[in-house]
């Protein structure tokens, strides 16, 4: 764990990716992601002063400039990136599904095991009563930040009812008070499925008239989101949700064609949400209308794999045609995976995409969708919040190519 006073100096590095070109408030696309330009070759090292970089240059001159400051970490040549930003996380809940990995196999769909007593509902009602759920995040979140993650997107959805999605919201809250650690950023989901023996329509209503208002009252979560799929919420439901919780203030985040193409991201470049996630079977148009309208195509790799589906998400025309994506470890029962890594090592060694890509993917490009703009993440920038990764290899590409153990020497998150 970093030091906490106030001046820290850092030389020695080896590559060092900064991502830090152009607006560094907009995402990098296309052959931007995986330039050149966004790697400082070996030997810099940075001034973090206050949880900010200061300083970025040669460790010569810096330690010239800084020779009075005696708390001075010297990398030793180890590759250091921004930290990562895992964008898409149902952290909270209780609860096991490992019972569905052979109804998969036995050709089950997601909607058939949810049928059969299985999904989301399943996990539902083993959180509503759990007692541990401080426990849990505080465990996995430390998992998370062992895998590299600097800053979480999390999801409540396991309650589907005010007053649990409510509970889910404040643990998070409640976790939120040590240093040190990634920051959450909660995003309210009480429309991830429909509760047992309630009817769609009348919890859609129980939503915007209960649910959406107490959680605005709360004022814990910043974002809101929709399982926008056939089966779960229409296009309509969708469009009311996401309406009331903008006018309240919240940003917009959906799960969206995950299954189908049901004209999710069509809807989502419409709204102009900020991300939209899964993605996978949706059409070239929304494709572009969603790049057009800001929105960010969220891909997480996890879920594919771990259904053992051969729907991949198609990055690779993305950065061919320019639009802006990034990639998450969507960690939920189903894909119990917090490793930004991992998912890394998907698109890299599946999908063949470039890893300085990818990394843009999880770190800039990532921390784009978050809402906290006031204060820039997710680059090695003067300005920027100094959350960073020093990793064990000299390589910087060596941050996907372990998917079954850490490639992380340090986690920096310095405040
Ligand atoms: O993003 N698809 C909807 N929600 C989660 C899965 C939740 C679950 O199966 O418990 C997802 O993959
Ligand atoms: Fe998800």
């Amino acid at each position: 764990m970093a030091p906490v006073d106030d001046l820290h100096i850092f030389v020695n590095a080896g590559a060092m990716a900064h991502f830090s070109t152009g607006d560094l408030k907009a995402p990098l696309v296309g052959l931007d992601m995986s330039s050149s330009e966004q790697i400082h070759p070996p030997g810099f090292g940075f001034v973090v002063e206050s949880g900010i970089f200061k300083k970025i240059a040669e460790s010569e001159e810096i330690l010239d400039e800084f020779n009075h400051i005696s708390n001075i970490h010297d990398f030793e040549g180890r590759a250091i990136t921004p930290g990562f930003v895992d964008a898409h996380t149902h952290l909270l809940w209780d609860g096991d599904r490992s019972n569905e990995i052979r109804m998969r196999q036995q050709g089950m769909s997601y909607a058939e095991i949810a049928d059969a007593g299985g999904g989301i509902r399943h996990t539902v009602s083993q959180t509503r009563c759990s007692e541990n759920l401080h426990r849990i995040g505080i465990q996995r979140r430390e998992i998370s930040m062992a895998h590299g993650t600097t800053a979480l997107e999390v999801k409540s959805g396991y309650g589907l009812d005010t007053e649990s999605e409510l509970r889910l919201l404040q643990v998070y809250d409640d976790m939120q008070t040590e240093r040190q650690h990634p920051q959450l950023y909660p995003t309210w989901m009480g429309a991830h499925d429909i509760p047992h023996g309630t009817k769609r329509e009348l919890y859609v209503e129980q939503i915007l008239s209960e649910q959406l208002p107490a959680i605005l009252d709360q004022g814990i979560a910043t974002s809101a989101d929709v399982f926008c799929e056939p089966g779960w919420f229409t296009i309509e439901d969708t469009e009311d949700i996401c309406q009331a919780a903008s006018q309240g203030g919240l940003s917009i985040r959906l799960h969206v064609d995950e299954f189908t193409d049901g004209g999710g991201l069509e809807l989502a470049a419409e709204l102009g949400v900020v991300t939209a996630d899964h993605a996978i079977h949706s059409s070239d148009d929304a494709r572009a209308a969603a790049a057009d309208a800001g929105t960010l195509q969220g891909f997480l790799p996890g879920t594919p794999y771990v259904m053992g589906s051969d729907a991949w998400p198609p990055i690779q025309q993305c950065i061919d045609e320019e639009w802006p994506w990034t990639i998450a470890t969507d960690f939920n029962p189903n894909c119990q995976s917090l490793s930004i890594p991992m998912a890394g090592s998907l698109v890299t060694h599946r999908l063949k995409i470039d890893p300085i890509a990818s990394l843009a993917a999880v770190t800039r490009n990532a921390a784009c969708g978050l809402n906290n703009q006031t204060q820039i993440q997710g680059v090695i920038a003067v300005g920027a919040k100094a959350n960073f990764i020093e990793l064990k290899s000299t390589m910087i590409e060596s941050w996907c190519q372990s998917p079954g153990h850490s490639p992380i020497e340090n986690t920096w998150i310095i405040d």
